[in-house]
């Protein structure tokens, strides 16, 4: 059974008809990188994944249920779902382990000691034990990025969503979360990852997806859809992205 299932999946917001579609697939242990040009519906995917937006249209199982279902027990779903935004959304006037705490004693009701525990292990893992008591504000974005991600595997996700996790950081730190998250695919955890870091999606995706206006133009292995895209969208999206002199327009 796969981990996340997504059938004939249609979101619209007003008149705008943003996914138009979509059927997908993420198998447990999978990394799935979801590439695209902005505007063509790759964070309204992530985020009805984890019905933070409702679909008007379609199925999503997690695990073979249908949180799209009325009767589903969303909240005990979406426990299985991390999320990591382009935006970090750290408590600002919590210390790194209280914002690694805060969600397992009042969501996962575990206690302080519990709690503190294994979110000094998953700060561990992203390289962060020396920070545990300092404040949002005192870290660079790339560790605070890695504190989210701390925050979200202090949760036990079966999956891990990704928006973008790498876009809002100063050149310098993109690395260093490149490789808490490459890290994390070879220990097994299966990612659904937007990204627009090409190479990393050579490297260490399983499978890459190109979404263009709403819908799946082309997906497969990175080897293919990147190194030998099959549509035309996909060549000149790859073209520009590629392309080191080319400028994205400001919105
Ligand atoms: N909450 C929202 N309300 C209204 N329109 C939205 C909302 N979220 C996204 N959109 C619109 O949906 C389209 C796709 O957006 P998005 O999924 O963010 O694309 P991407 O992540 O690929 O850049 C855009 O036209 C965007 O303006
Ligand atoms: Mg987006």
């Amino acid at each position: 059974m796969a981990l996340v299932e997504i059938q004939n999946l249609h979101k619209s917001f007003g008149s705008n008809h943003v996914l138009r579609g979509i059927d997908f697939t993420v198998e447990e242990g999978e990394v799935v990188c979801v590439i695209g040009p902005s505007g063509s519906g790759k964070s309204t995917l992530l985020r009805c994944v984890n019905l933070l937006e409702v679909p008007q249209q379609g199925q999503v199982f997690v695990r073979g249920e249908d949180i799209t279902d009325r009767d589903c027990h969303l909240d005990a779903a979406r426990q299985q779902i991390g999320m990591v935004f382009q935006q970090f959304n750290l408590f600002p006037h919590l210390s790194v382990l209280d914002n690694c705490t805060v969600a397992q004693t009042t969501v996962l009701k575990r206690s302080k000691a519990a709690a503190e525990q294994i979110a000094r292990d998953t700060l561990d893992r992203v390289g962060l034990s020396d920070k545990v008591s300092a404040y949002p504000m005192q870290l660079s974005g790339g560790q605070q990025q890695r504190v989210a991600i701390a925050r979200a595997l202090s949760m036990d996700p079966a999956l891990m969503l990704f928006d973008e996790p790498t876009s809002a950081l100063d050149p310098e730190l993109v690395g260093d979360v490149l490789t808490v998250m490459r890290k994390l695919a070879l220990d097994g955890m299966t990612m659904l990852v937007v990204t627009h870091e090409m190479a990393f999606a050579r490297e260490v995706a399983d499978r890459v997806v190109f979404m263009d206006a709403g819908v799946i133009v082309e997906q497969g292995p990175p080897a293919e859809v990147i190194g030998n895209p099959k549509e035309e969208r996909t060549r000149t999206f790859l073209r520009r992205v590629l392309d080191p002199t080319h400028v994205e327009p400001t919105p």
